[in-house]
């Protein structure tokens, strides 16, 4: 059994992107930028936020910061994405989710213009992705190719089934995977999915992005199964100092023990969706000076 290693694999994409980001700095006299907006005090997108700032101090990209007020408004929040949306010093625009009930995230979300999209959710993005246009892909799905690409996991004709049909990580996952050279054969699985255990179980490769902890047990996945966990799940736990310790939606110790392949958590999908961020902003201010000169 191989543990897929997202640790490994976003460390070295992180050297790369700091070598890259060095000659970029060079080239360019300024800093690919990032702006981080953050709505509210939810926990974990406390953290999220926190490992994006430390991964752009790390790579020496500039950050701009933004913490609103839970009771923001819709428009006061418009205001800052077309502010940002003018500032020519900011490559990436990224507006944590999940929003307050107040607020409509969709609306935000086609508010950010599509060439500082580096979350890869608007619908300009999803539909380049779609039909395998060059565009922003969400981080996690990229993420996810990327750990499969650094341990030689083929996915041609390959029965690979994601269970779960978020639009940041199901959907766009099969549009990568169902790509001219990704050759995959995708089945998406829900909430409403009969006889889930007899998908799981044709499947050579399975995605696990329901949100739910430990849902995947050893009986739902077939011998020689490559696993990918995308959970990050908070359960209690009183012999942790900080109350609670994060699994994924796999039951690792028993699955693990029977397939051939699988990204633990933490230290899988989870890192590997910082690095790819960082990536897209890297990208997306090559793309800006590029098309300015
Ligand atoms: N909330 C959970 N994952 C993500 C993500 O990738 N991007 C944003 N903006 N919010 C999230």
């Amino acid at each position: 059994m191989v543990v897929l290693s997202g640790k490994e694999v976003a460390n070295s994409k992180l050297e790369e992107l700091k070598s890259k980001t060095q000659s970029f700095i060079e080239k360019y006299n300024r800093k690919p930028t990032l702006a981080v907006i953050l709505v509210g005090e939810d926990p974990a997108s406390q953290t999220y936020v926190a490992s994006k700032k430390k991964a752009c101090i790390k790579l020496g990209y500039g950050h701009k910061d933004y913490v609103l007020d839970k009771e923001v408004t819709q428009k006061e929040l418009n205001s800052l994405v077309d502010a940002l949306n003018e500032d020519n010093s900011v490559d990436g625009i990224l507006v944590q989710m999940p929003l307050p009930k107040h607020l409509n995230e969709q609306e935000v979300i086609e508010r950010i213009r599509s060439d500082k999209d580096v979350d890869g959710f608007h619908p300009i993005n999803v539909g380049k992705l779609l039909i395998g246009l060059d565009c922003f892909v969400s981080c996690t799905p990229k993420g996810i190719m990327a750990i499969l690409d650094y341990y030689h996991i083929e996915t041609q004709s390959k029965n690979v089934v994601i269970i779960g049909r978020s639009n940041i990580v199901g959907k766009p996952m099969a549009s990568l995977l169902i790509q001219k050279g990704r050759d995959a054969t995708v089945t998406i699985a829900h909430s409403r999915t009969k006889n889930l255990k007899e998908l799981t179980k044709s499947a050579d490769i399975l995605i696990a992005a329901i949100g739910r902890a430990n849902f995947v047990t050893a009986d739902m996945v077939k011998e020689d199964c490559v696993v990918i966990d995308v959970g990050i799940n908070r359960v209690e736990d009183s012999s942790r100092k900080r109350g609670y310790r994060v699994v994924g939606d796999v039951d690792y110790q028993n699955v693990s023990a029977k397939v051939s392949a699988i990204t633990p958590v933490p230290g899988g999908v989870g890192l590997m969706t910082i690095a790819m961020l960082m990536e897209n902003t890297l990208e997306s201010a090559i793309m800006h000076e590029e098309k300015d000169n």
